[in-house]
């Protein structure tokens, strides 16, 4: 069959790299190989299934268990301390993840892109001329071989097991394990305290387990801004997260009773004893296993396919997105560099800006970020400025009774242009939206100042900030 495009991988990378194909007037097929326990295909990717919109269903359904436990009464809301039903909240979260494989599977038939459930695999075209693509491509079970003009591998990622303790998901749990436990661990330890160490740890320990985390680096969270870490690692600690930095894991040993994890720390030898334990130390890419290195595809030594700054691999006609390159693991990464590759192939001139891409940890408080640290630009030799305003001075922060955090906006000295904008805080996954546009439009520091935000909003905390730089903040 001739296709324009063919995606491998319907996660966000993948899916939209096919809409944006057929938007394009291109001809694009999506081959995916997920399956529910039932053998359900289910596009979607990580992202759906096992990563963000699971994460962030739990993650709220806990939040407001959490709230009803210890907020209400501050609001002169009085009832009797909440139950949890388990059950309940783990079925809330299956349905939004089915709901969302069944939106993006109503977005292929809308698009007319042909979904193929199933497992592909590159083979190398012995007669493939200047300018046509390197592989075909053979859809498993069926072996229906594909000649598409081009091909796009979006292939994703999977957890990194730490060396020679493979994951079992009942005791030794991924993130997969970790969103569908059927009950409330008492003492669940987490190793690596990152994204998703921090995420789920948040989930577990609002529902009522002993959370303790374990991480390599002496330093919390060292990918954000340090001012900002250091005030969500006193957060986290005063809600009861026990995160234990500068260890060194030794032993693990899992059995009937539980895991028990030997580590190095501060104080010399410990033992932490837990009845489960997640290993979130990061993600290694899906390059195995489908013919990569038959097909001659360079992947580097980390297992991440080479591309250039376009999503070229070196195979003509073959272009890789998402968590399977360099860059972030995130999925709106994935899904820019998804737009970006369709719109090349169709002609036009897509690119994908990876100096502007929003992180976002989803705790309480929330922690969001776009551009470069300040440590970072200390680093480099940047001369900047800084404007910082904390939540506790804002009026809708006091109003809702959510004060932690603050914003910080660094910007350079002389053109003022704004670096990086980093926020602790409730709502900086949404307030961060309007740092990133800022960005990308290359403003200073004084544009935002100078633009009307409506009072009482946490965004009036954004402005205060970027007045902050030229230290002229009306509200401290
Ligand atoms: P994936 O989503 O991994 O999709 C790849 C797909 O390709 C999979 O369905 C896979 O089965 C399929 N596939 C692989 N090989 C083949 C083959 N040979 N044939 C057919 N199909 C194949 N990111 C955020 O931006 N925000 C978040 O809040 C967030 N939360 C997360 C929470 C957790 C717990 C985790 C684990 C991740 C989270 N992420 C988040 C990261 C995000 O999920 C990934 O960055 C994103 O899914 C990457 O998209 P992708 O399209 O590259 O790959
Ligand atoms: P991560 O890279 O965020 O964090 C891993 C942590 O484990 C690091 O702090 C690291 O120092 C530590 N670590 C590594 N090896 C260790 C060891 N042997 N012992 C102790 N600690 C060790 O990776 P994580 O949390 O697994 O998440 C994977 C990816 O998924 C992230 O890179 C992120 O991009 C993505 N993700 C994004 C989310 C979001 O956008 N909100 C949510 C969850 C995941």
């Amino acid at each position: 069959m001739e296709v324009d495009v063919a995606v491998i991988g319907a996660g966000p990378g993948g899916y939209t790299a096919a809409i944006r194909a057929a938007q394009l007037g291109l001809r694009a097929v999506c081959i995916d190989d997920w399956t529910t326990s039932d053998g359900q295909s289910a596009p979607g990717g990580t992202c759906t299934n096992v990563g963000c919109i699971p994460s962030k269903a739990l993650l709220q359904s806990s939040e407001i268990f959490d709230h009803a436990a210890r907020a209400l009464g501050e609001h002169g809301v009085v009832c009797a301390p909440p139950t949890l039903d388990l059950g309940r909240m783990m079925a809330r979260k299956d349905a939004v993840v089915r709901q969302t494989n069944d939106g993006i599977r109503y977005l292929f038939r809308k698009n007319e892109i042909e979904f193929l459930p199933g497992r592909a695999t590159l083979r190398r075209r012995t007669d493939a001329g200047d300018g046509a693509c390197a592989v075909d491509v053979v859809v498993e079970p069926g072996s229906r071989t594909l000649r598409p003009r081009n091909v796009i591998l979006a292939t994703g990622s999977s957890p990194r097991p730490l060396p020679g303790i493979a994951f079992d998901e009942q005791r030794i749990l991924s993130n997969r394990g970790a969103l569908a436990l059927d009950a409330v661990p008492q003492r669940l330890g987490i190793i690596g305290a990152g994204v998703i160490g921090l995420e789920l740890g948040s989930v577990w320990r609002r529902l009522g387990a002993q959370v303790t985390i374990l991480e390599a680096l002496p330093q919390f969270l060292g990918i954000a801004d340090e001012q900002i870490a250091r005030e969500a690692l006193k957060a986290f600690r005063k809600q009861g997260l026990d995160i234990r930095l500068g260890v060194q894991i030794g032993a693990v040993e899992s059995g009937a009773g539980g895991v028990a994890v030997a580590y190095r720390g501060a104080d010399g030898d410990a033992m932490l004893a837990c009845d489960r334990l997640v290993v979130a130390i990061g993600r290694v890419p899906n390059s195995d296993g489908w013919g990569a290195d038959a097909a001659g595809l360079t992947v580097d030594a980390r297992g991440f396919v080479a591309v250039d700054e376009h999503c070229r691999t070196n195979l003509g006609g073959v272009w890789a997105i998402g968590d399977l390159v360099r860059g972030p693991m995130l999925a709106h990464k994935a899904e820019e560099e998804g737009v970006a590759v369709a719109e090349r192939i169709a002609g036009k001139a897509g690119h994908a800006d990876l100096t502007r891409i929003p992180s976002v940890v989803y705790t309480d408080p929330e922690i969001a970020w776009v551009g470069q640290t300040e440590a970072q630009l200390r680093a480099a030799g940047r001369a900047i400025r800084i404007g910082t305003f904390p939540f506790s001075a804002n009026g809708r922060a006091r109003a809702a009774g959510d004060v932690v955090g603050l914003v910080k906006v660094v910007a350079d000295d002389v053109t003022d242009e704004i670096l990086g904008v980093h926020i602790l805080g409730s709502g900086a996954s949404e307030l961060i939206a309007e740092a990133v546009v800022a960005m990308a439009f290359r403003a200073s520091s004084e544009d935002i100042a100078r633009v009307c935000h409506a009072h009482p909003t946490r965004s009036e905390a954004l402005r205060e900030a970027a007045l902050a730089v030229d230290r002229r903040a009306l509200n401290v």
